[in-house]
């Protein structure tokens, strides 16, 4: 440019500026477009690669026969995923165990909650009566627990999923579930799916400015299930917990045949050091919520 401005063809060099700013915005754009398709790829073999290990994971616990029908079933929730999100939005439930049937028997189980239904209809009849206008979930997985709150919280309620794809104790949820997940809030609500390791102080950082400056009434532990995991999710997301808010946990049974399940271990710790209630259908079987309200 100056050897341009030396000559005093200062007419030129505004069309040099302009030519070489619109290379450089040229340039700029095959960056930008390289990094998406990049990112793109990162997540579609991500996705693939946790494709291939559920079906295998399935494979090896139901053998052939329940697999085939497994996969079929996860085919058409995928293609008629639409139909469904469209038929979640619209849905209005007469009482919570309708509700709750909803959930479990919509799109062949599409959202099914990871949760035993004696169990949840005390946990939502106790967060229906909180009525939270900010709550946390940490673990969604098909959506179930993420939906049923959804529709027990206040109709402006700003609502927060936080998931791990490809995360342990499930394995998160893939990306076309995102439009199916948005469904779930009604129209006054701000639904936020934040689909990150909820261990990584960026996350808490994002959750934070999500909240900008206000509580949660409500905080559902159930990502991370080993005992490490569960205190640290406890750790670090209670602080943000208004006084005389809940926090629930899942999972608090002992569960011989799943030692990876630590959360009774941490539970015993704490439970004690609170007011505190216990959803257990039966304490033979896993399972089991555990809820303290927080001081
Ligand atoms: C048991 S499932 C959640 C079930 C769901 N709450 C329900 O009842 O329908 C556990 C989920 O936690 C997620 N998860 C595990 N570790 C996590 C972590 N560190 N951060 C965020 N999510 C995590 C997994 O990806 C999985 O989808």
């Amino acid at each position: 440019m100056l050897t341009y401005k030396s000559n005093g063809r200062h007419g030129y060099i505004g069309v040099r500026v302009k030519v070489e700013y619109a290379h450089n915005e040229h340039a700029f754009d095959i960056l930008k477009r390289s990094a998406l398709l990049k990112n793109q790829a990162n997540r579609a073999s991500g996705e693939l690669m946790n494709m291939v290990r559920t079906c295998s994971k399935v494979l090896r616990q139901r053998g052939v026969r329940k697999f085939v029908g497994w996969l079929g079933r996860r085919v058409i929730q995928r293609v008629f995923a639409h139909y469904w999100a469209s038929r979640i939005r619209a849905y209005k439930p007469a009482d919570l165990e309708e509700l709750l049937r909803f959930s479990y028997g919509v799109g062949l189980g599409i959202i099914r909650p990871t949760q035993l239904r004696d169990e949840l209809l005390p946990l939502l009849s106790l967060v229906r009566d909180l009525r939270p206008t900010r709550l946390l979930e940490i673990g969604t997985e098909k959506g179930g627990t993420l939906f049923l709150f959804s529709r027990v919280a206040s109709h402006d309620a700003t609502i927060i999923s936080v998931d791990l794809p490809g995360g342990p104790f499930g394995g998160g949820y893939s990306q076309w579930r995102e439009s199916l997940y948005k469904s779930f809030f009604l129209p006054g609500q701000k639904g936020h799916l934040v689909r990150k390791d909820s261990h990584d102080p960026r996350t808490l950082r994002l959750v934070k400015s999500i909240l900008q400056g206000e509580q949660l009434d409500f905080l559902f532990i159930d990502g991370d299930h080993t005992y490490d995991g569960v205190k640290r999710d406890f750790e670090m997301y209670a602080p943000l917990v208004r006084k005389g808010g809940l926090i629930g946990f899942h999972d608090i049974v002992p569960n011989p045949r799943e030692p990876a399940i630590e959360v009774s271990r941490f539970w015993e710790e704490i439970r004690a050091e609170f007011r505190h209630y216990e959803i257990v259908e039966n304490w033979g079987r896993g399972y089991g919520i555990g809820l303290i309200e927080w001081d």
